[in-house]
């Protein structure tokens, strides 16, 4: 049975575009059988490619980004199985539209850090190219620790 995973982060450009391209491409090295998708809490970029940082940050450490950005619905709480979020208020944000049957599966991703470290994935968009390694480097460690965690 293959896992459905929705990342979701608020303008669906930087982070969880980054979160989808990654878990995809580490789930073929844990042979996990993976489905995954991202979208955004909010629909200021609809139809967009990423940001053009995130997309040459992800190509430097090898991760092929080509997602158009698209907001979060209510019918993917039924579809996906597990339904990531990169911050507190994007946990928040989520919660509030989700039907109660479903909120369990909405987790923060930095629940997987093995490390116990990290504890939201920063928002870089209006930071410097530091944030957007960060972002990457932290958004591995969760998602390794994510698929290690999976049957
Ligand atoms: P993301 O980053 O949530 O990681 O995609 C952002 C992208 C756009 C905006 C904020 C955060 N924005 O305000 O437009």
């Amino acid at each position: 049975m293959k896992r459905k995973v929705l990342m979701v982060c608020l303008g669906n450009i930087c982070r969880s575009p980054t979160a989808e391209a990654i878990l995809r491409s580490l789930s073929l090295k844990y042979q996990k059988k993976i489905e995954v998708d991202s979208a955004g809490t909010a629909g200021y970029h609809i139809g967009e490619q990423s940001d053009k940082r995130s997309i040459s940050h992800a190509i430097k450490h090898g991760y092929e980004m080509n997602h158009l950005a698209r907001q979060i619905h209510t019918s993917d709480f039924e579809y996906f199985d597990d339904i990531l979020v990169m911050d507190q208020s994007n946990y928040q944000n989520t919660l509030k539209i989700c039907p109660n049957e479903f909120k369990e599966k909405i987790k923060l991703i930095s629940d997987f850090d093995p490390t116990k470290k990290i504890k939201e994935i920063i928002d870089p968009y209006y930071l410097d190219s530091t944030a957007f390694e960060q972002v990457i480097s932290d958004l591995e460690i969760c998602i390794e620790g994510y698929l290690k965690k999976l049957n």
